[in-house]
Parts: structure tokens; C-alpha cells; sequence
């Protein structure tokens, strides 16, 4: 009983999701990885075929390894759907997304798709957002002092991600500043703000009316799936 058989339970019930022909969004992390496996094991085993954009370098080469088949937003700017997971979900669907620092690619794709689905195991809904973990802000690596302090003034504590001694690099060459959301801040009103700091790319907050269906998976295995 663990988390990790909740994201495969949600992730094995996303992958039904996906039918032949699609464009599917294939998204980033530990439970967008099962998913992954879930949609090869489909691949090989019922003959299913789609073509996925990948989100990050990592869920590229995952999906190779797997044998399945990628193309990129050049060759198809819409996908029929675009499948992901969370670091926290609100009650209002809010999602901080990030963790993995893929946020930018994670919101290209997502905004390509016709249907959005995110895919979680339950430890990740929340009450507010900022509980348990902080909103990953992206940022480009000239003057991030400057930037980091204009996103203190709008009441955010951030803090520079590093990967061991060095600033974490995202795919984009960009860094990533993980900020705490203090308990009285209005999330969804900062973000806004944020994404107006000059020397920031792209914020982890993907807004509530984004998500299409939620697949929230428990440590039994069972599976709770909402849709808007
Ligand atoms: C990657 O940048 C993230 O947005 C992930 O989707 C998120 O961090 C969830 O990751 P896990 O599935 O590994 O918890």
C-alpha cells in the first residue's frame, strides 16, 4: 500500500483514455512515467497506435525505450488530448505543477489539446495549494536576483532549485525558483502578477477550468475519475 500503486492505478485508468489514431500529450513525472508503461503495454498487447508528444527530454526518452511512437507540435499542433500529473490539486481543480521542472513544455502541450486530463494519486489533493509543496516559478538565468526579489514584493518566498551544487537546468536552459505560498495568499491572484515579472518564463500554476477529467488513484488501487 503506497503511493506509488495509487499513480499506477489513475495512470493504468488514463491510458484507457487514449484510443486509436490520437495525439496524445504525454506528460512528465513519476505517475506520467506509469502511464507511459500503461499505454506500452496497450501498444504491444492490443495493437493500439497514436503518435505523443512529449513534454520533457526524459518522457522522450522513456517513450522511445518503449517503442512508442513521438512527433513534436511542428508536425501536430493539436492533440486530441493531453495527459499529466500533479504536485497538488485544490478543490477548485487548481493545479501546482513543476515538481520535475518541466512546467513550460507541460503548459505548451496542455494548451494544444482539445481534452486535458491530469492524473494523480490522492496524496496530492489538497485544501489550498502551498500545503505541502512550493510553486515553481521559471525564470531566465540573467539577473535572477532581480527577478527572485520583484517575486518576494508580491508576498512569495523564493528559493533557487539546484541540483546539487549548481542551479537545476530546465530543458529550455532556463532555472527554476520554487517559491512558498504563504497560507493567506491568494495563489491564482500572485501567479497573475508573477507572470508580469520581467525574467520569468512560465509559473506552475495551470488553472482549475483547464482540467477536463481528474483521475485520482488510492493505495487499495481503486480509482476515482471526475470530469468537469
Ligand atoms: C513535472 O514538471 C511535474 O509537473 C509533474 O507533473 C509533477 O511534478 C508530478 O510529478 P509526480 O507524478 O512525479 O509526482
Amino acid at each position: 500500500m503506497s503511493t506509488e500503486a495509487g499513480k499506477q492505478a489513475a495512470a493504468r485508468e488514463a491510458a484507457l483514455r487514449v484510443e486509436a489514431g490520437m495525439r496524445v500529450g504525454l506528460g512528465s513525472g513519476t505517475t506520467a512515467s506509469e502511464l507511459l508503461r500503461a499505454l506500452a503495454v496497450r501498444w504491444r498487447e492490443e495493437g493500439l497506435r497514436f503518435v505523443g508528444v512529449a513534454t520533457s527530454e526524459r518522457t522522450s526518452s522513456l517513450a522511445r525505450e518503449l517503442g512508442l511512437e513521438l512527433t513534436d507540435l511542428e508536425a501536430q499542433p493539436e492533440l486530441d488530448v493531453a495527459i499529466d500529473g500533479a504536485d497538488e490539486v485544490d478543490p477548485a481543480r487548481n493545479l501546482v505543477k513543476g515538481g520535475g521542472g518541466a512546467l513550460l513544455r507541460e503548459k505548451i502541450v496542455a494548451l494544444a489539446a482539445r481534452r486535458r486530463i491530469i492524473v494523480v494519486d490522492d496524496s496530492k489533493l489538497v485544501s489550498r495549494l502551498g500545503e505541502h509543496f512550493r510553486l515553481p516559478v521559471e525564470v531566465v538565468p540573467f539577473g535572477w536576483r532581480v527577478t527572485a526579489e520583484r517575486i518576494r514584493a508580491l508576498g512569495l518566498v523564493p528559493q533557487l532549485r539546484q541540483a546539487g551544487q549548481a542551479p537545476f537546468v530546465t530543458d529550455s536552459g532556463h532555472w527554476i525558483l520554487d517559491c512558498v505560498i504563504q497560507p493567506a495568499t491568494d495563489v491564482v491572484e500572485v501567479s497573475r502578477a508573477v507572470k508580469g515579472v520581467v525574467g520569468v518564463v512560465e509559473h506552475g500554476l495551470f488553472p482549475g477550468s483547464w482540467v477536463d477529467e481528474l483521475i485520482v488513484g488510492s493505495p487499495d488501487g481503486s480509482v476515482r475519475a471526475r470530469t468537469r
